[in-house]
């Protein structure tokens, strides 16, 4: 017997892969998605849903009411493009010189329109259930912490969220596939600046110096310390030294290096530690050399932790949606998402869509300038999100009994 939710996402025909493609050829970069806010606020008011445009700039919030007392669900969708230059030779390929949707938000602003449709149009689907859909559209995933700044502005208030889903689409999944997972999927991302302070001199005469170039290559060394000697092994932590400049001419001995990196953590306790002795490390090892260190710690996006409920429910749609042998376990990463400031107030979880198509060449990484996604996951994606929306509406208390409380 065929499904009503298909059916209904199967009646939207090429509209997805469609917008889908608009939003691509229109990439915008972080707080500044004027033209996709704007397709997304005038496709939700043509649908007759609640539009409140503008929050944290260009974000948007759609609330579709079924008109009946109930909880309210949330889904969010990012809708910022990355500064990268597409290489891809596509019809629909980016119209913006260095700008490009290269971690596939497009894909997800497009299926949480294309949920927002299914559920508008087929009041059915939503027949003898009761509370609200809210379809939060952010800005700014892609380090400018949009996700934050929506949820600072009341995107979960007004009813009150009670529970929310996100997808991020997935190279490493094939397309027909999900991957979930309970509890910590992705880690936390800080960054840190630092000076090193010497005295230059010429190269012939170091002792004259204090040498910074010296001074950063133990620095660098000493780091990859921390996580070895303080982390417990079971504890998942990464710290990378990524940039470094020094030097202007081959026979001086310099005055300055600039180091830069990233700190990845999953717990809280680990994150504080190791922030604490990466910056002891390089005052210490500074010391050592008589050079100044000067640091700059700065705080980035916390670790997404799924929560046990909402993860059940996305399986539970997934499977009734996909099949029981498409719901795999989600690969987990030490990249970084801030769809966890919206964990972190209510409970929720992400799940990893499949869009990998080696036939059809679709293979490249999330951030790759080859990055492309195979558009038959995108009906797929709608229509695990339209199935989790009836599935909690119909059943709030199993998925909220499931999650532990709002913080
Ligand atoms: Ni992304």
């Amino acid at each position: 017997m065929p499904h009503p939710v298909r059916e209904a996402v199967e009646a939207l025909g090429p509209w997805l892969s469609e917008t889908r493609r608009k939003i691509h050829m229109n990439p915008e970069l972080g707080f500044h998605e004027f033209e996709t806010s704007r397709l997304v606020s005038e496709s939700l008011e043509g649908w007759g849903i609640e539009v409140r445009n503008g929050l944290a700039k260009t974000g948007v919030v759609g609330l579709f009411r079924t008109g009946r007392p109930g909880p309210t669900i949330g889904i969010r969708a990012d809708m910022d493009a990355l500064s990268v230059q597409e290489e891809n030779n596509v019809p629909y390929k980016s119209r913006s010189d260095g700008k490009m949707h290269a971690c596939g938000h497009d894909a997800h602003t497009t299926m949480l329109l294309g949920t927002a449709r299914v559920l508008a149009e087929n009041p059915p689907l939503l027949d003898g259930v009761g509370g609200n859909v809210k379809f939060i559209f952010q800005p700014a995933e892609e380090g400018l912490a949009g996700g934050r700044a929506i949820v600072e502005e009341g995107a979960l208030d007004d009813p009150r969220v009670d529970l929310v889903l996100a997808g991020h689409v997935f190279p490493a999944l094939p397309v027909g596939t999900i991957g979930t997972h309970t509890g910590p999927m992705m880690a936390s991302g800080d960054k840190f600046f630092v000076t090193l302070r010497g005295r230059s001199s010429h190269a012939a005469y170091p002792h004259h110096s204090r040498d910074p170039i010296l001074t950063a290559g133990h620095i660098i060394t000493a780091l990859q310390g921390v996580v070895g000697r303080n982390v417990n092994p079971f504890d998942a932590a990464v710290v990378s030294v990524t940039q470094m400049e020094a030097g202007v001419a081959l026979n001086v001995i310099p005055e300055e290096v600039h180091l830069r990196g990233t700190i990845r953590t999953i717990s809280p306790e680990v994150r504080e530690m190791v922030k604490g002795r990466v910056e002891e490390t390089i005052r210490g090892v500074a010391a050592a050399f008589g050079v100044e260190a000067e640091i700059e710690m700065l705080t980035g996006y916390p670790s997404l932790s799924n929560h046990a409920g909402a993860t059940a429910l996305i399986e539970k749609a997934g499977r009734e949606m996909l099949g029981e042998e498409n719901v795999l376990p989600a690969p987990l990463g030490m990249g970084s998402e801030d769809f966890a400031y919206m964990v972190q107030k209510c409970p929720g979880a992400m799940f990893r869509l499949g869009i990998r198509n080696e036939e059809r060449g679709i293979v490249h990484g999330l951030h790759s300038n080859r990055f492309d996604l195979d558009e038959d996951a995108l009906p797929l994606g709608v229509s695990v999100f339209v199935q989790a929306v009836r599935a909690y509406l119909t059943d709030p208390q199993t998925f909220d009994s499931a999650a532990p409380a709002r913080s």
